[in-house]
């Protein structure tokens, strides 16, 4: 294992993904809360971090049981950190630097640049920098303007580098990763889909003995990997229910329902579309919707799972980004993540949670997915938020709003992928205006509902670009849904991204 302590920089996420694409293991911990053993670390990272080591209230742990134990690699402020605690000095550095910088190598025979040429492009994200190093602390490497952009403690295995390996514009940063992770460390490249599912069925059975576990299927990536890989640890002792709240699009509850069976799943579907409908009457406030929605979604599923005798483990596909103690100055990150948990359910159901994929990032559930057999359409589907088309519908939500955007969003959806421009787009759909607008149909004037079309780029729906979809596919779609929904007269684009927008529109 490779530990990662967390400093609050927006980088140490992506650190942990490019080590776990080494197939090398590693965890982020809070820079406060070292992992209780340290028996598996055979190596650690220090991440970058918005304070500057001279702020008074800069994170400076104790690093005394990690020092001399095994190898360090100090990144930005992992670096600067390194430096200030043993006497050397740190400086702002005037204009912030960020950006694309030349690095120059001077000792080409360290084992941390192993395969490096001489001059390499790197990312820079900093606003410090390192003045003066300690005398032990070697220079290992510099660009322009700044003199030590690397270095090696003298005799020791600890290195700093002031640029980011783990960004893309850095050209060799996977290179230098592996060399620390595996030259240096000694880690094993054994961190591999196939890995991860046999030993994950093992662990299963162990815990779960002969007992049941309920699990709810929503459609989406997380939740059926979950379940796949249960079920090939426990067969029939895993009981899933998928709720068809009336949110959903188009044809979708039996298309999954259907799809989940062709695995081979113990799956029951619930029909239970009037009930919300019927609790979401009236309704307008998209705060209000989502409880409203959750609330009935725990009823019916606490229901459900009630009529299966004797059963002990409820199962989630809660993924590692939703469980890091992330040290990040409470960012955004924390308010947005809220909504997203329907959540309550283990407190109201009593049972014991079990969480398969909890130390697997998105991508490395798509990859255990894909080993698992898993078809790429229900790997390679958009994300679809909780309440579904509820949010999608401004104000109150009524059968005939729901029915306007299926038919929207239906053919919105199909189009993409017609045009080959589905997986190229994170996530799209439609949301309904609350609002109608003038319009001519022949010789008629219509007073009809407005749609938007939206589709984004993003990576975890954090930030998000609108997509610059071809006009002529716009054209398309826009003339589609004009002629063949009736109630609708007018399509727009959403060209906002996120932030200052999001990307729904509640
Ligand atoms: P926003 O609109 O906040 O959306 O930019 C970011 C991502 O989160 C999804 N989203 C939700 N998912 N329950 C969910 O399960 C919700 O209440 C919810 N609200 C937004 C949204 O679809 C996008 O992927």
């Amino acid at each position: 294992t490779i530990l990662i302590l967390d400093f609050g920089s927006q980088y140490t996420q992506l650190i942990a993904r490019k080590i776990r694409e080494i197939s090398v293991y590693c965890e982020i911990h809070p820079y406060y809360h070292l992992p209780a053993s340290l028996s598996h670390v055979k190596g650690v990272i220090l991440s970058g971090s918005p304070f500057s080591v001279n702020d008074s209230n800069a994170p400076k742990p104790d690093l005394s049981s990690l020092i001399g134990r095994v190898p360090i690699l100090g990144i930005c402020y992992g670096a600067q950190l390194l430096t200030f605690i043993n006497g050397g000095k740190v400086g702002a550095s005037g204009l912030r630097e960020y950006g694309r910088a030349k690095l120059k190598i001077m000792d080409h025979r360290n084992p941390l640049f192993k395969n490096l040429p001489s001059y390499s492009q790197v990312w820079m994200s900093h606003g410090d920098t390192i003045d003066e190093l300690p005398e032990d602390f070697i220079p290992i490497a510099s660009t322009e303007d700044v003199i030590n952009a690397a270095f090696q403690i003298q005799d020791r295995n600890i290195w700093g580098i002031q640029f980011h390996p783990e960004v893309y514009h850095t050209e060799y940063g996977m290179d230098i990763l592996k060399n620390f992770a595996l030259d240096i460390c000694g880690c094993h490249q054994t961190w591999t889909p196939e890995s991860f599912i046999e030993s994950s069925i093992q662990s299963l059975r162990k815990k779960i003995g002969s007992e049941k576990v309920v699990l709810g299927l929503s459609g989406g990536v997380d939740s059926t990997v979950a379940a796949v890989l249960l079920s090939e640890a426990i067969g029939d002792q895993l009981y899933c229910i998928f709720v068809n709240n009336g949110l959903l699009r188009k044809n979708e509850y039996h298309h999954v329902l259907h799809q989940y069976r062709d695995m081979g799943l113990n799956v029951k579907g619930v029909d239970a579309s009037d009930r919300f409908l019927d609790a979401l009457a009236g309704i307008s406030d998209p705060e209000q919707k989502r409880k409203v929605i959750g609330r009935v979604f725990i009823e019916v599923f606490d229901e459900e799972a009630l009529t299966i005798e004797d059963v002990t483990f409820l199962a989630q596909g809660t993924i590692y980004p939703d469980v890091i103690e992330s040290a990040s100055v409470a960012g955004p990150s924390a308010t947005i993540k809220s909504h997203h948990n329907v959540g309550g359910l283990p407190e109201v159901m009593k049972l014991k949670v079990i969480e398969p994929l909890r130390m697997l990032f998105k991508d490395e559930v798509r990859k255990v997915g894909t080993a698992l057999g898993i078809p790429d359409e229900l790997l390679g589907r958009h994300p679809f938020p909780g309440p579904g088309l509820a949010i999608r519908i401004l104000g109150e939500v009524t059968r005939e709003k729901i029915a306007l955007v299926q038919e929207a969003d239906y053919i919105f959806i199909k189009g993409l992928k017609e045009e080959g421009l589905y997986d190229k787009v994170w996530q799209a759909g439609v949301v309904l205006l609350n609002s109608k607008s003038v319009g001519v149909m022949g010789d008629e004037r219509t007073y009809e509902h407005a749609i938007v079309l939206r589709a984004v780029h993003s990576t975890d729906g954090m930030t998000a670009d609108w997509v610059h979809l071809p006009y002529d596919f716009l054209a398309k779609i826009s003339n589609h849904i004009i002629n063949r929904v009736n109630g609708i007269n007018r399509v727009v684009y959403d060209i906002s991204s996120k932030p200052p927008a999001t990307i729904e529109w509640e």
